[in-house]
């Protein structure tokens, strides 16, 4: 029955070198490829998430005047579960995406889970579908928590029931040229967000208005899009699925976030690890021109991870970066690595075993 299968599952002590075995692992992207159970938790109108549960992975009822459906209220994250030596299971700061999605709640009027529900949901959600973690160095288990008004509403207000939902899907490699450097486009009519918008939390609406520039780019044969600041249209600030880094000599700087920026955890992790590798860290505002003379340029995030990038055009023109494996961001990138795979010492307590 499928209360025995939710047991079964929460519970879930497979052989422990039982993978699932419709699936290529050497060939993973990052493509949608489905899991067997889903963590749903609800939150009525007294603003508190009760217990929830793991159910099999599917579809979900939604009414037609869903607040998320309609007014798109709704945030999503996303972090990463990983296999570590001797068969452990690892996540890799989830209360940092607990604390990000409480943050954005209160942008969006939400209740959200307490920290220790959204960890506990993910933690669950992780060892049920733990037959999809890529063996090691072959992937993740991307795991995308989110937070939508599911109740019914006509006029403009927050709705009335909240759902958080996580699901999870095997990934590896984010661009489809895998790990080869990016080819990012200065966009310079749309921008991803404004001062007092909501730029700064990881809203859903903040990703469907950057596909026009995103697709653009992509059929002129560009990796991605590098986003402007909105006021001088001078100040570089994101990439629409990652946030940007660049290096001149001992100095690694990124865009602050002053508000319009994602605060990424896997920049955040990339400073902190910069730091203790000795570099000099600045956030601060970047202006176009220092693209002209950067060292290196690269991109991070959870789904991304580090991507050196290898050309910006701008305005026509197109800027070189020197590309080899003796980049500084892939010795960034093989710390961080190395810590997710359990190869290096995790001194900053950062991965979280399940
Ligand atoms: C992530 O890096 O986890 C994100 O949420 C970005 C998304 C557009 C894939």
């Amino acid at each position: 029955s499928s209360l025995q299968e939710i047991i079964k599952a929460s519970s879930y002590i497979g052989r422990d070198d039982e993978f699932a075995n419709d699936i290529d692992w050497n060939n993973l992207g990052f493509g949608l490829t489905p899991t067997d159970y889903m963590y749903i938790m609800k939150c009525g109108r007294d603003d508190e998430f009760k217990q929830g549960q793991l159910n099999r992975y599917g579809n979900i009822e939604l009414s037609p005047s869903a607040g998320v459906l309609n007014y798109g209220q709704g945030l999503f994250e996303g972090t990463k579960a990983y296999r570590g030596e001797d068969k452990r299971l690892f996540l890799f700061r989830p209360q940092q995406n607990a604390i990000r999605m409480q943050i954005g709640a209160q942008r969006m009027c939400m209740p959200s889970p307490s920290t220790e529900q959204f960890v506990d949901a993910l933690k669950k959600t992780v060892l049920a579908n733990r037959r999809w973690i890529p063996p090691p160095g072959k992937g993740s288990l991307y795991v995308r928590p989110l937070l939508i008004g599911s109740g019914p509403i006509l006029g403009l207000a927050p709705a009335s029931e909240y759902t958080f939902l996580v699901f999870a899907s095997p990934v590896g490699n984010y661009f489809k040229d895998g790990t080869a450097p990016l080819n990012l486009y200065v966009e310079d009519e749309f921008h991803r967000s404004t001062r007092g918008g909501a730029g700064d939390v990881k809203s859903i609406t903040n990703y469907a208005p950057v596909l026009k520039s995103l697709s653009r780019a992509r059929n002129r044969g560009f990796s991605d899009v590098l986003y402007l600041d909105s006021v001088h249209k001078r100040y570089i600030e994101e990439v629409s699925s990652c946030n940007v880094f660049i290096l001149k000599r001992n100095v690694l700087s990124t865009p602050a976030t002053n508000g319009t920026i994602l605060e990424g955890i896997t920049r955040n992790s990339i400073i902190e690890i910069a730091r203790d590798l000795a570099f000099q860290v600045e956030e601060r505002p970047i202006p176009v021109e220092e693209l002209l003379d950067a060292d290196e340029v690269f991109c991070t995030g959870t789904a991304v991870g580090i991507a050196p990038v290898g050309s910006i055009t701008y305005k026509g023109n197109r800027i070189e970066y020197k590309t080899s494996n003796q980049l500084v961001c892939l010795r960034l990138y093989s710390r961080l690595v190395g810590i997710q795979r359990g190869i290096i010492e995790d001194k900053m307590g950062w991965m979280i075993e399940i």
